[in-house]
């Protein structure tokens, strides 16, 4: 198994900010996120290819991000975008963490951030908050099935949290 450390879970769950401080705390490891390769592959903001080409050409860009992951990548903290979870291969990338929370709480998080417009704005599916539930809702058992940890962002402090994973991942990889 390839000892990168994948983390799933909903939009503004906190995978990008988690995924940096777990880089700090083993040098050994770099950090990655889907969605920064696609934007970077495809020099397109994530929102424009949804408005132009559409969620299923995304999901597309998604797949072929995850085989070029899985192909190449070790040592790597890999965020990924709320639905990369559901790419074939996911498993064969590294250990899938699952960041949990309830979303009134992922809600919260993000709409009390200081730059909480732009964290909306660049998501093309949090434009209704009512919708967002409503996949949270469609997503949350199948987050939990593909994951080999679960964690829940709500329980503490990140730095115990990122403690925590670098614990159980450690142990499951040995
Ligand atoms: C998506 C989540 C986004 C981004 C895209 C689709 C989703 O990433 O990949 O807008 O399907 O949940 P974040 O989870 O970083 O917001």
């Amino acid at each position: 198994m390839k000892n990168n450390i994948v983390l799933i879970g909903f939009m503004g769950v906190g995978k990008g900010a988690l995924a940096r401080r777990l880089v700090r705390k083993d040098s050994a490891l770099y950090a990655l996120d889907t969605d920064d390769m696609i934007e970077s592959l495809t020099n397109t903001k994530i929102k424009k290819i949804f408005a132009t080409a559409g969620e299923s050409a995304f999901r597309a860009l998604e797949q072929k991000t995850a085989n070029w992951l899985e192909k190449n990548v070790t040592n790597a903290v890999i965020s990924t975008g709320g639905g990369f979870f559901k790419v074939q291969n996911i498993k064969k990338i590294g250990t899938i963490v699952y960041l949990k929370a309830e979303f009134d709480w992922i809600y919260s998080r993000i709409v009390e951030s200081p730059n909480a417009k732009k964290k909306l704005k660049k998501r093309p599916l949090f434009q209704d908050s009512e919708k967002a539930r409503s996949l949270f809702n469609e997503r949350y058992e199948a987050y939990e099935a593909v994951a080999d940890i679960v964690v829940d962002m709500s329980a503490g402090d990140q730095e115990t949290i990122a403690d925590e994973i670098i614990r159980k991942v450690r142990s499951l990889q040995q």
